[in-house]
């Protein structure tokens, strides 16, 4: 079903026709980040050379970023740059990154310019410490690179550490925990290597779209001074007022407005839908740098649920590639980008321009929302399916409009798909086979922004409906959520006390007989406490059953109390519509139950 050309063609017209729904708290400048989406992040340097081992040393951490060598083993500074002789200048092309970016559907380059061993790829003139100085003829990557993002449409990021610096005297480097450093000094090291060196970046390199700093906790933590890092942030709007400037400056976007995205932890996925532009840097193993040792990578399914789950909530992903010291990139890596570029060459339409959709995280059980809306109103949204449903029926909640059309995605001829509408429920009818092995999008187009209705239990691609604490309308009583614990084998639950009452909301699309099932952990007595369960159509009431325990993990001393599903009965939902179903538990003489969830399906 693929026909790349004539979709790529579609998609490029389609964006040309987008009306803003635009997030919020989106400065100007950034319009072009939020529709880009996809990024590649590249971590290449002098410790490529050393691949996560030094002297016969693997590096000396468990958490194996390959380009912190030079601190971790204790390296000397000028021993340092002797990994250099492993590289192959005449191979090292980096136009060869930019085309990969390409292929990969990628929209933006990042370079680490200077990473934190205080090690320039361009030719400086304000430190010695820096490739020019180390090849012959010179050597300038920034510049190679810029000139390859010119030629290719791409936008350049230039990723400067500027907090740490292990090569200058005074630059920090976390052994000063220990031995300090004071303000002058650390300030002599600001004003005559960061600030000159970013004039430079800004100066003789064309545009830049992003200036990407990493300080990844705030400065009132570090010896750096808000002043300095607002005096850095000044120099970039003077010289490229269009430039981007991350969080990692350490000033958060909440505290400056002025800052422009706001960069999640390492490998840290959205959460929550935000209004403000955010990213994630991501790796497809662990290691940022080139690591031999890498043996963390992650599937081609992993990492498109990772961007999309964030174009879903109105996030960007930035994706590592830590090529060698010959410029080669890792073959697992590059496999992994180019089966996403193709996939992004079907289904970008979904990603490039598209906004998280007014629904919850993760109501849906099959899958990932995100939306588009065009200069007329018109309005689509696309479907993420994550899991092609057994039963070829896909369950969308809390849209109160009628589709005027569904179809795949990667179907040129847009074929129909066929759907019932009711109220606030559209149910799919899919082809028995997923059109692609990856993910499969499904479009849904609305004659405008469809309305929609909070708070709503989505029905599960499984026929029923799961109703926990994160999707309850309303709460009473005990209601704080303890997370998993002894490695998931307890589950997250409730620690009810006294009576707590729980509510949810549903909608049925038809008449309904379900059975209510609930979960959960009593080691009291037989008899004690209560459980019921009431909708409009009826109650179901029930005695909190002791469940025992159980061995958590085989052979490890390891005993649990047992979480146990309890039928309690069915319920009739005689006409389609809206119900609340709530659930009260109640204690007593002090026997408390741990309530995981209540689950309403038809078997
Ligand atoms: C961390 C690490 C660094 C890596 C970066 C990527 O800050 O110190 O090595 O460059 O994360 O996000």
């Amino acid at each position: 079903m693929r026909k790349p050309k004539i979709v790529l063609l579609v998609a490029i017209l389609t964006l040309a026709t987008i009306f803003s729904h635009a997030q919020k708290n989106t400065n100007q400048r950034a319009l072009w980040f939020t529709d880009a989406r996809y990024g590649m992040f590249i971590h290449w340097g002098v410790y490529s050379g050393a691949e996560g081992v030094w002297k016969g040393e693997k590096l000396r951490n468990n958490n194996n970023y390959a380009e912190w060598i030079f601190y971790r083993n204790r390296i000397a500074r000028d021993e340092y740059t002797n990994l250099l002789n492993r590289f192959d200048w005449e191979k090292i092309d980096p136009e060869q990154w930019v085309l990969l970016a390409k292929k990969a559907g990628m929209k933006y380059v990042t370079l680490t310019a200077k990473h934190h061993d205080g090690f320039a790829l361009w030719d400086s003139q304000v430190s010695d410490y820096d490739v020019a100085e180390f090849t012959s003829p010179k050597r300038d990557i920034v510049k190679e690179l810029s000139e390859a993002c010119q030629k290719h449409g791409l936008k350049l990021g230039l990723y400067y550490s500027h907090w740490v610096d292990w090569e200058h005297p005074d630059g920090w480097d976390h052994s000063k925990e220990i031995y300090g450093i004071p303000a002058e000094d650390y300030d002599r090291y600001w004003q005559q290597k960061v600030i000159p060196q970013m004039k430079e970046l800004l100066t003789d390199y064309g545009d830049i779209g992003i200036i990407w700093f990493d300080m990844w906790i705030h400065h009132s933590r570090t010896c750096v001074t808000k002043e300095q890092l607002l005096q850095l942030k000044g120099v970039i709007r003077e010289l490229q007022p269009d430039c981007l400037v991350n969080s990692r400056l350490g000033l958060s976007i909440e505290e400056d407005s002025d800052i422009d995205f706001k960069t999640l932890g390492d490998n840290q996925l959205g959460s929550k839908k935000e209004e403000f532009p955010w990213q994630s840097p991501a790796t497809v193993a662990h290691s940022w740098g080139f690591h031999a040792l890498e043996d963390q990578w992650k599937s081609t399914t992993t990492l498109l649920h990772s961007l999309i789950g964030n174009v879903s909530l109105n996030g960007n992903m930035m994706l590592n590639i830590g090529p060698r010291a010959n410029g080669d990139v890792p073959y697992e890596i590059e496999e992994r980008l180019l089966a996403m570029g193709s996939w992004l060459t079907v289904n970008g339409e979904s990603i490039y321009g598209s906004q998280a959709f007014d629904l919850v995280k993760d109501q849906h059980d099959w899958g990932k929302i995100t939306c588009k809306q065009f200069q007329d109103g018109s309005t689509r949204l696309y479907l993420h399916v994550f899991n092609w449903p057994l039963s070829h029926q896909l369950p969308v909640t809390g849209v109160l409009e009628k589709p005027v059309k569904a179809y795949l995605l990667a179907d040129p001829e847009q074929s129909d798909i066929l759907f019932i509408n009711s109220e606030a429920m559209t149910l799919l009818k899919l082809p028995a086979e997923q059109p692609d092995p990856l993910v499969s999008v499904l479009v849904l187009e609305y004659d405008s922004y469809p309305a929609t209705i909070d708070g709503l239990a989505a029905q599960s691609v499984y026929g029923g409906y799961s109703l926990t604490l994160s999707n309850a309308t309303h709460l009473k009583g005990n209601t704080m959520v303890e997370p998993p614990s002894r490695y998931g084998t307890l589950p997250s639950h409730i620690k009810v006390e006294e009576k707590s009452i729980y509510q949810w909301r549903v909608f049925m699309d038809k008449p309904t007989a379900l059975y209510a099932d609930i979960s959960y952990n009593y080691q009291g007595e037989k008899g004690k406490g209560s459980i019921t369960v009431k909708s409009s159509e009826g109650t179901l009431r029930a005695n909190f059953q002791p469940t025992g325990e159980f061995v958590g993990e085989p052979n490890s001393d390891w005993q649990i109390g047992s979480f146990n599903s309890h039928r309690l009965g069915q319920m009739d939902f005689s006409e389609p519509g809206y119900y609340d179903i709530s659930l009260e538990v109640k204690p007593q003489g002090g026997e408390k139950i741990d309530f995981q969830w209540l689950w309403l399906g038809e078997y």
